[in-house]
């Protein structure tokens, strides 16, 4: 039989953590740490099924309006992510981005950050974006204001401005990351919205949402939703799948 394709790149929203916490009658904190273990089978399981791009939503520029509590565990969890990960994220041969500012979070988070893109910088398997302090909107206002400043020093000319030079100036497409737009966002618990996440990548992006909450997100339930993405017909707004727009 032939092999079904896969994706090449796979975005997550991975949404239902405090819902989870609630129905287990446990602290929200709690929710994003069983969250933080299903996240780590679901990495391995990306590489294994032999998708080359994974983004994950871990912290939203909204998700500063939760209690100070849920903030800094949810900061706290990325280093405990860091030691308890790096050396399996590695064996892997996993190389990780981050997409978003993170230079505000708590010094331990951000060190923990560093010294895992570093350690894995020459990684060339899967590539892991987990996106931190990012808001879609935000990235495109960032990249508007790059935009306006280099026109206004002339290394950009408006006129000559194209849609793959925009992508290049988001945190995917930037010349150090060259991560391609998604062909796959799936989103747990039920939501069926973006909610900011990859706003300008979306455009052509299949969507796919479940009502299983994501601590309960399976490597088996995701294998199913690569398999019927494998049938989905992409058109790109033109009559057959052609890969441009
Ligand atoms: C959404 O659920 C989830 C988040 C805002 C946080 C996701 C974070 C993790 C899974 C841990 C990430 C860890 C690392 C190391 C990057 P929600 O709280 O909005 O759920 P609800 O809608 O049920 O309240």
């Amino acid at each position: 039989m032939d092999k079904k394709p896969v994706p090449t790149h796979v975005g997550i929203i991975m949404d239902g953590n405090g819902r989870w916490a609630k129905a287990h009658g446990v602290p929200r904190v709690m929710g994003h740490n069983a969250g933080m273990q299903s996240m780590k089978k679901i990495v391995i399981a990306t590489s294994n099924m032999g998708i080359k791009y994974l983004t994950v939503y871990a912290f939203s520029t909204e998700n500063w309006k939760r209690s100070t509590e849920e903030v800094s565990g949810i900061f706290n969890l990325i280093v405990k992510y860091v030691n308890s990960e790096l050396e399996e994220l590695d064996a892997n041969n996993v190389h990780i981005n981050i997409f978003g500012q993170y230079d505000m979070l708590p010094k331990a988070s951000i060190d923990a950050i560093d010294k895992m893109v570093g350690r894995l910088a020459d990684n060339e398997g899967l590539v892991f974006n987990i996106a931190l302090n990012y808001g879609g909107r935000d990235e495109i206002l960032r990249s508007v204001k790059q935009l306006c400043e280099d026109c206004r020093n002339g290394s950009r000319d408006p006129e000559d401005l194209t849609e793959d030079d925009i992508s290049r100036y988001l945190w995917s497409g930037s010349a150090n990351f060259n991560v391609p737009d998604p062909d796959l966002i799936i989103r747990t618990s039920g939501e069926e919205r973006i909610s900011n996440f990859l706003t300008w990548q979306s455009a052509y992006s299949e969507l796919m949402f479940t009502d299983t909450l994501w601590p309960d997100f399976t490597p088996e339930e995701y294998a199913e939703m690569i398999d019927a993405y494998a049938d989905r017909d992409r058109r790109f707004g033109g009559r057959k799948e052609s890969g441009t727009k």
